[in-house]
């Protein structure tokens, strides 16, 4: 695994934004559309059960699966995949982060509508942008504060990673930490105002390596001094830390050491 924070940057690298989104957005025009990895691994929607939180219908106007420490003002808001927040395995994160004593919410940004395979991808993500998604969660962070929720770090994963770093944008957080995420770009790196931390994986044609390698490489050129950290994980592709194979042992060792990683920056930085 690569430690970025030791590496130098590759700065000479040029790259190309093969960004989710975009490819979704081309793969919606084409006859023969390119794959994406968002795509891959779509969650196994029956194999729940055992999870230690529940469903509440209204978060400021958004469904949201609630878990972990009722009482705790320390708070982690899971930013899902297009897969939504029914995903089992998604459920099984929030459940960790509970038992570490926060707080934890993923709220439907979907309002019950998640990508499925048999949509319209253009269509699904013009109606499903996590932009507009980040500005309409701005009632979640409010409702959040009005229950004494004062600390409040984010958690995204592919397209919930572009959502948390607009959100990262504004003051509604302390900290946030994207893995594998979609469509998040190099500028973002100027603009996000608190704590990152960048989890990618080597086989990601989405957010490849060299693509984080930029982002790191911009946030090292801040005068500000964001703290931030990243690390490319080996060996996995895209989707890793939320989409992996329960019944992998290497999968889920991956994943357990993002959730680690993650919950490294959340003790660090939400206090
Ligand atoms: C998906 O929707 C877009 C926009 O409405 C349309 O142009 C495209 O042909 C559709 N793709 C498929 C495969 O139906
Ligand atoms: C990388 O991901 C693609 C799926 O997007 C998969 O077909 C390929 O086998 C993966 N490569 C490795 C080395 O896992
Ligand atoms: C999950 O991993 C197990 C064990 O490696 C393997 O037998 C199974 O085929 C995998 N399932 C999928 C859907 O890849």
């Amino acid at each position: 695994m690569q430690n970025w924070k030791t590496m130098a940057p590759r700065a000479t690298l040029l790259y190309r934004s093969l960004f989710c989104l975009a490819m979704l957005a081309m793969a919606g025009a084409a006859d023969d559309p390119p794959h994406s990895q968002c795509l891959d691994n779509p969650p196994d929607l029956t194999a729940g059960g055992g999870e230690a939180g529940m469903v509440i219908g209204d978060l400021a106007g958004f469904q949201a699966y609630i878990t972990g420490a009722v009482h705790s003002r320390r708070t982690v808001l899971l930013a899902t995949d297009i897969f939504g927040f029914e995903a089992p395995l998604l459920r099984t994160i929030a459940d960790k982060f509970g038992q570490a004593g926060y707080y934890v919410v993923v709220p439907d940004f979907f309002h019950g509508q998640p990508y499925t395979l048999d949509l319209n991808r253009t269509e699904w993500l013009a109606a499903h942008s996590p932009v507009k998604a980040a500005e309409d969660a701005k009632s979640i962070f409010a409702a959040l504060s009005n229950e004494g929720r004062s600390v409040v770090g984010v958690g995204g994963y592919c397209w919930g990673g572009k959502l948390a770093v607009e959100v990262a944008k504004t003051n509604e957080v302390e900290a946030i930490v994207v893995s594998h995420p979609a469509a998040v770009t190099v500028d973002d790196m100027k603009e996000v105002k608190w704590p990152i931390e960048i989890i990618g994986a080597q086989n990601d044609t989405v957010t490849p390596p060299k693509l984080v390698d930029q982002f790191v490489h911009a946030l090292q050129q801040r005068t500000d001094h964001i703290d931030y950290f990243a690390k490319v994980f080996q060996g996995v592709n895209h989707g890793f830390a939320c989409r992996y194979n329960a019944s992998n042992p290497f999968e889920v060792k991956r994943a357990e050491q993002a959730l680690a990683l993650m919950l490294d920056w959340f003790h660090k930085h939400l206090k």
